[in-house]
């Protein structure tokens, strides 16, 4: 089995290629906790011992406001780091399969879906790091490979790490009883966080470079909220904004690799079934008395 080295495995993807890719792989995780103190001697070290046949990197600062309100320690965590890696899978001839992101087209002013040939024009610090990252990887490594993901989700009930994503939000919202509010003008693709860890397997085998990696998704943020709500059998009280964003992407290239995902909509339905929540507003509906989903304060579910 291939030894592959996974970067941020107590994270929310890290923490699913953890618990869905182990039966194909061995998964040597980086220490938990450790490479927001790591230099890159530890790094080097680490990687030289371990000498896994790839990496896949998942660490970084991903919440974009901390990112904005701590840029110099999101540039280590979101280039450094990386960059760090891509040294050290260059010294022992490993492959790299590294985690971007949509955000690095956010500030293009039309709809998109935009390819991996489009100029890119982050809007924040987050996209420009991993902008930044993207092109310092490839310059050390060009074998690399550069996954632009767009905005992930999962359902809680799986007892695994989980980060604000839009069903979760709006499965608050709807316990909750607050408004979301969500723009008619606004495109984004939004994936089920399992098929993005399934769709690493073929990523591990692609010729190095960028691609975009996701589901397609023609629906605005506010239809696609909408989509959820109706798939999650849930009714928050959704507001319409209007402001203009796109991060629609073109994933021709990927799936030329063998990548395919859902759209955002297919994704939903597929998977509709297996959401704990859904069985269990499928049990109420049909008089079982399942209890009303109450997400602990905590954030493992
Ligand atoms: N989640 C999304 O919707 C989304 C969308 C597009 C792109 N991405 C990208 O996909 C990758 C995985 O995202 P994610 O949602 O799994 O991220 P996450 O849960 O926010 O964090 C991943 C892990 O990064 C490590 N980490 C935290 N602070 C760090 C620091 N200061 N320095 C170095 N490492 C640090 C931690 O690993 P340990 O717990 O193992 O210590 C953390 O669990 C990231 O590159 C992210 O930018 C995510």
């Amino acid at each position: 089995m291939k030894r592959v080295l996974v970067t941020g495995a107590g994270g929310f993807v890290g923490s699913r290629i953890m618990q869905q890719l182990a039966d194909r792989m061995t998964l040597l995780p980086f220490p938990q906790g450790a490479l927001a103190h790591a230099t890159r001697s530890d790094v080097e070290r680490l990687v030289e011992r371990l000498h896994p046949d790839a990496i896949l990197h998942t660490a970084a600062i991903s919440d974009t406001g901390y990112c904005e309100a701590h840029p110099d320690e999101s540039f280590r965590a979101n280039v450094e780091v990386p960059l760090w890696f891509a040294q050290a899978a260059r010294s022992v001839g490993a492959r790299l399969v590294a985690f971007s992101s949509d955000q690095v087209y956010a500030g293009l002013k039309d709809r998109g879906p935009f390819d991996e040939t489009t100029p890119l024009s982050p809007s924040n610090v987050y996209g420009r790091q991993k902008r930044e990252a993207e092109q310092r990887i490839l310059d050390v490594l060009p074998r690399a490979v550069l996954l632009r993901a767009t905005w992930l989700y999962d359902l809680p009930g799986y007892r695994l790490p989980i980060r604000g994503n839009l069903p979760l939000n709006l499965l608050r919202a709807a316990r909750l009883g607050e408004p979301l509010r969500f723009s008619c003008r606004d495109y984004r693709g939004v994936t089920y966080v399992r098929q993005a860890v399934e769709n690493l397997l073929p990523a591990l085998a692609l010729p190095g470079g960028v691609y975009n990696f996701g589901s397609e998704n023609d629906a605005d943020t506010y239809a696609t909220a909408l989509h959820f709500c109706t798939v999650l059998g849930i009714h928050p009280t959704l507001e319409q904004t209007s402001w203009s964003r796109s991060l629609l992407m073109d994933t021709r290239k990927a799936r030329a690799g063998g990548i395919l995902f859902d759209t955002t909509a297919e994704g939903t339905v597929h998977r509709a079934k297996s959401f704990p929540i859904v069985a269990q507003n499928a049990k109420k509906c049909n008089g079982e008395g399942a209890n009303i989903y109450k997400p602990p304060a905590k954030t493992v579910y």
